[in-house]
């Protein structure tokens, strides 16, 4: 591995310290583990057909998807798992005692639990933050489904930044905005160049409607009802009608909302991964989820760079992150 490494383009981001080096690995810039954790799972991960991934850049709403998807599929009779245990509903939702990161196992370091899932029969799904170009060759060839969420650029860069420098606990003075503002930019950052991972799912959901769902945080926030309910049908759980007019679909979106979530005591005082050294506070991965935060950092020239951006690399795709 660390021969791998050696070969690959590198560099010590900007406060990056004690977080190791970004490495860009096929085209993608990441971090040791999670390049460990990618090239184990192209070389021995097999996939299911029924395997269901949600896929996403950092920050861009993958707790709220994974909470979304994990209320969906495990709901109360929305199927007959064969260990029959797999039926919450809102009021005993593992979501309400466990972060929805947990909830989900991730593609790049969770192969074990993934694997002991589809042993078991346990709910299909699994999670990657993940480029498409990356993905396992057995998972492009199952045909199972993904869904893709993305995000207004600007606020993803506001959102990335304040995470990072609240991982690091670095003060407001120690952590200039602008030096994180050029190094995204420029394509470096986590899983970065942002752009570039949602061209690669777009591409094949144009080809492959059926199999890659694209959803867009901002009206996930504006119509989470119409979203909910296309994300159920796309991933095999449609609601029943009985269920529309019980309030399931209202109960699921209300229980993955960020007022609840956010303030449930697992999200205020629990870790993620309490065991590695890279392990993070649960409350980060909440913190205001606004739209439009990104006016409260960006100076003009900074808009028109990013506009200017996205425009160039995302042109004729009608996405206009
Ligand atoms: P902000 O930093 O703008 O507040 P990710 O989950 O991909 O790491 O993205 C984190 C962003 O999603 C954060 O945005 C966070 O506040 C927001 N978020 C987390 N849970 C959410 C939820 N249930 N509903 C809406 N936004 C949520």
């Amino acid at each position: 591995m660390e021969v791998i490494l050696k070969t690959l383009p590198q560099k010590s981001s900007c406060w990056l310290k004690g977080m190791g080096t970004l490495y860009k690995h096929q085209g993608f810039w990441n971090l040791e583990d999670f390049i460990q954790g990618a090239i184990l799972a192209q070389q021995s991960f097999k996939a299911e057909p029924s395997d269901v991934l949600v896929a996403s850049c950092p920050k861009t709403g993958t707790t709220w998807l994974k909470a979304l998807a994990f209320a969906i599929v495990t709901r109360g009779g929305s199927r007959n798992f064969e260990d029959g245990g797999r039926d919450f509903d809102e009021s005993r939702s593992p979501l309400l005692t466990t972060v929805p990161h947990e909830c989900i196992p991730f593609l790049e370091k969770d192969l074990e639990q993934i694997e002991d899932n589809h042993k078991n029969s346990v709910f299909p799904l699994l999670a990657t933050h993940l480029a498409y170009s990356s993905l396992p060759e057995s998972l492009i060839a199952s045909n199972c489904k993904i869904v893709y969420i993305y995000r207004n650029v600007k606020d993803v860069i506001v959102s990335h930044y304040h995470f990072r420098q609240q991982i690091q606990k670095l003060s407001i003075e120690d952590a200039p905005f602008k030096e994180f503002f050029d190094e995204y930019y420029q394509g470096i950052s986590w899983c970065g160049p942002y752009w570039d991972h949602i061209l690669g799912y777009w591409k094949v959901s144009q080809e492959m409607p059926e199999r890659i769902l694209f959803l867009k945080y901002e009206d996930l926030k504006r119509d989470a009802r119409n979203d909910v309910k296309r994300l159920a049908e796309f991933i095999g759980y449609p609601f029943s009608v009985e269920e529309e007019k019980a309030g399931v679909v209202e109960n699921i979106i209300k229980l993955c909302s960020f007022e609840n979530l956010s303030n449930l005591e697992v999200n205020k005082s629990g870790k993620h991964r309490p065991e590695e050294a890279l392990s993070i506070e649960n409350r980060l991965y909440f913190r205001k989820a606004k739209d439009g935060d990104w006016e409260n950092y960006f100076t003009e020239e900074m808009k028109e760079k990013v506009d200017k951006l996205i425009d160039e690399k995302l042109s004729g795709t009608g996405l206009n992150p």
